[in-house]
């Protein structure tokens, strides 16, 4: 396999086909939801999280939306309006999951406004940190039996989604700092911020996971709603495994988010054991 340069033309055409190539093309009204039994409707109902997580993408496919308005390369607009599409289609996802279990959700959608690449960057960076954690919880919580294995199958392809997303957006932020010849200092530190702002929250919440202090956090929330069985130490290890077997499929040349696992490695190394 010949080297790829990152930053260069080359790299950029390999993460939008990898992109473009791995596109579904469905939509939410092809789903079939399957029946549910009671019981799972009613552990479904109490999840805590619906609306948090209907605003979430929402508020994603705005930003993402907004950046793709102002990307001057076609090829990589093309692919940001992409994303930007997909983003809509999860939101239109859950609502059809929530319509079908009987959940209503507050119709939301304000959110701060911010300049396009700050709001994409600071959506990139949620995802990156977000979709570990979230990747992990969703394995638990196919193993403990909390998901159906039927509603496993439909958020699968979600799941992936969100990991082609990571994987494009991790390589399209090298590609713009080494391509930003006059903006790169100022572009430089807008990533740096997007990522600390981000590793702070996370680190903050991990680590008082690991000392077992329970912080009400979203998706320490989540791991509790699945299964009160769950430790910290479970929880992160599958998060690793998962992480780097949702991105095994794409290209071994382009670039992996590397900071959260580490991080976790080290909250796992400094929790006490036991
Ligand atoms: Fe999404
Ligand atoms: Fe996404």
């Amino acid at each position: 396999m010949a080297k790829l340069r990152l930053g260069s033309g080359e790299h950029k055409k390999l993460f939008c086909d990898e992109f473009r190539n791995t596109f579904r093309t469905f939509e939410v009204r092809d789903i079939h939801w399957p029946r549910l039994d009671e019981a799972t409707i009613a552990r479904l109902r109490a999840m805590p999280f619906w609306d948090e997580a209907v605003k979430t993408e929402r508020v994603a496919g705005a930003r993402v939306r907004l950046m793709a308005e102002v990307e001057r390369d076609p090829m990589l607009r093309e692919v940001i309006a992409m994303q930007s599409y997909e983003e809509g289609r999860h939101a239109g996802i859950l609502q059809s999951l929530l319509d079908h279990i009987g959940v209503q959700v507050r119709d939301d959608l304000s959110h701060k406004q911010r300049d396009a690449e700050w709001g994409f960057l600071r959506m990139g960076y949620g995802e990156v940190f977000d979709s570990f954690f979230a990747f992990g919880l969703f394995r638990l919580a196919g193993e403990t039996g909390f998901f159906p294995p039927e509603l496993m199958e439909i958020f699968d392809a979600f799941m992936d989604e969100e990991a082609r997303h990571v994987i494009f957006f991790v390589n399209w932020a090298i590609y713009r700092n080494r391509n930003l010849k006059a903006l790169k200092p100022w572009f430089g530190i807008r990533r740096a911020l997007g990522i600390s702002i981000q590793a702070a929250g996370r680190m903050r919440t991990a680590l008082s996971m690991a000392r077992g202090s329970g912080a009400g956090e979203d998706f320490v929330m989540q791991a509790d709603a699945i299964d009160a069985d769950v430790t910290f130490s479970r929880l992160a290890r599958t998060c690793l495994e998962e992480y780097q077997r949702r991105f095994q499929k794409y290209d071994p040349r382009l670039a992996r988010p590397r900071l959260v696992p580490k991080m976790v490695e080290y909250a796992l190394r400094v929790m006490p054991s036991g």
